[in-house]
């Protein structure tokens, strides 16, 4: 008897097969009874009639939900079944029943968000929650793949640090060895700028960590990075190369995942228009479009979420806003030479209201200015000796950008809140499972 997945019994129709899963529903119907199974890969249902297997009913009838257990039947394709295919029961052995008195704690009916998230381990089973967790997966392997096919080569970043990468508000200082402090990352950027010099066109990919007070659906205390980073390149090639990124995480999911994108009911169609090139505009422009939708943020202060939604609700897909003041960005950011208080850098705004999903530009490479704007940040010379020594062995120009993993799988999936796409979230109050 071949063991098979759900997401492959189209292809044994006739046929007997075996399944292994969990029950995750069941009705009964006079004689008939309907179980569905779940194995991680898909929803099957089952028919058991009493009159032909009697056993089989009996112990599935008694069976509880999301007991585990093993299934033998006949596949039959069946146009009203949920996945176009029905399983005629044969054989079920029960490799664990949930006792009667401790039932599974998430019933298949609506439960309050805390609760859920106080049981991610058991939430993670559910249909939608597998479906984001595939797209996850299926959208991470896009990224890495569209990274190869750029040439970029894999350099990971550390995750202790010995100094701060965005500001030293949000940092998280761990104990580490013989009574030094060390920071967990908020960013693999230094690093990576590091191994641009050695290989040229490199990236990373990991969790990054800051102690967000933030409460808002777009913050985790843990959240992934992409980061590029490129010898000799410039702003304007990290925004096409952002832009290629995006651009082929999404039409290779929408390709590869019709089946989580439909279970997820996402309207494909608005991200089927995200196609190069972007909008581009400037924080200036930026700026005024602000004013005429009659928000009052004046030039100099950074964007809130109230402020990317407004932008990016004027365009069909990502907007590219380029040279914020220096002022509100990080020490490391190249000046513009014609307008030095404006800094090389971008951001790019998701549509539908999932807010920044990348920010990057242009490193300084001059070592007396950023000598100078570690002192303005108040930022220590000594752990940042390193970072000094790539502006004094062969300094080239050089860009990079961040793109935050959870928001654009947000976007992607269309989900409520960031916490909802990483399989355990870590926010201001959580830190469980
Ligand atoms: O804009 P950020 O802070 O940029 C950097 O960290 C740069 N050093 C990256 C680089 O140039 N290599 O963060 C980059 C992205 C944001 O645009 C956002 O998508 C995401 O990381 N991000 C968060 N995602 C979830 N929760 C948080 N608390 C996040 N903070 C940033
Ligand atoms: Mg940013």
């Amino acid at each position: 008897m071949p063991v098979v997945t759900i997401e492959q019994v189209a292809s044994h129709a006739g046929k007997e097969i075996t399944l292994r899963g969990w029950l995750y529903n069941q009705r009964q119907s006079g004689k008939l009874l309907f179980p569905q199974f779940r194995d991680g890969t898909g929803v099957i249902q089952g028919v058991v009639s009493r009159k032909e297997s009697p056993q089989v009913f009996e112990t599935l009838a008694g069976l509880t939900q999301e007991s585990s257990v093993e299934v033998t039947g006949v596949v039959r394709a069946d146009e009203r079944a949920p996945g176009g295919h029905e399983l005629q029961v044969t054989g079920v052995t029960v490799i664990q029943k949930i006792p009667e008195e401790t039932p599974y704690p998430i019933q298949l009916k609506e439960h309050g968000v805390d609760f859920l998230l106080e049981n991610r381990h058991l939430w993670i089973r559910t249909p939608r929650q597998a479906a984001i967790l595939r797209v996850r997966d299926q959208a991470i392997f896009a990224a890495r793949e569209f990274m190869h096919q750029q040439g970029y080569v894999l350099t990971d970043s550390p995750i202790f640090t010995p100094s701060s990468c965005e500001g030293t508000t949000n940092l998280f200082e761990v104990d580490y060895i013989d009574e030094r402090k060390a920071y967990l990352t908020q960013s693999g950027q230094l690093y990576v700028e590091a191994t641009a010099a050695a290989l040229g066109k490199v990236y990373c990919f990991g969790p990054a960590f800051r102690a967000e007070r933030s409460k808002t659906r777009r913050h985790l205390t843990e959240f992934w990075m992409l980061e590029p980073e490129a010898a000799f390149a410039r702003i304007d090639d990290m925004m096409l190369l952002a832009e290629g990124l995006i651009t082929h995480m999404i039409q290779s999911t929408l390709e590869r995942c019709p089946r989580e994108l439909a279970t997820l009911k996402r309207d494909t169609a608005k991200l089927a228009a995200v196609r190069p090139p972007f909008p581009r505009i400037s924080y200036d422009e930026a700026i005024e479009l602000l004013h005429r939708h009659g928000n009052p943020t004046s030039w100099g202060d950074d964007f809130g979420g109230d402020e990317e939604t407004i932008l990016s609700s004027e365009y069909d897909r990502p907007v590219i806003v380029h040279r914020y003041p220096t002022a509100i960005k990080a020490f490391y950011m190249q000046p513009d030479p014609e307008r030095p208080e404006l800094a090389l850098g971008f951001d790019i705004l998701a549509p539908e209201g999932y807010g920044e999903i990348v920010g990057g530009g242009e490193r300084i490479s001059n070592y007396e200015l950023l000598m100078e704007r570690l002192r303005q940040n108040e930022l220590p010379e000594e752990p940042f000796r390193w970072y000094l020594d790539l502006r004094r062995f062969g300094s080239v120009p050089h860009a990079g950008f961040g793109l935050g993993v959870e928001r654009t799988i947000a976007w992607i999936t269309g989900a409520e809140h960031i916490r909802e796409v990483i399989p355990f979230p870590r926010t201001i109050y959580r830190l469980y499972p």
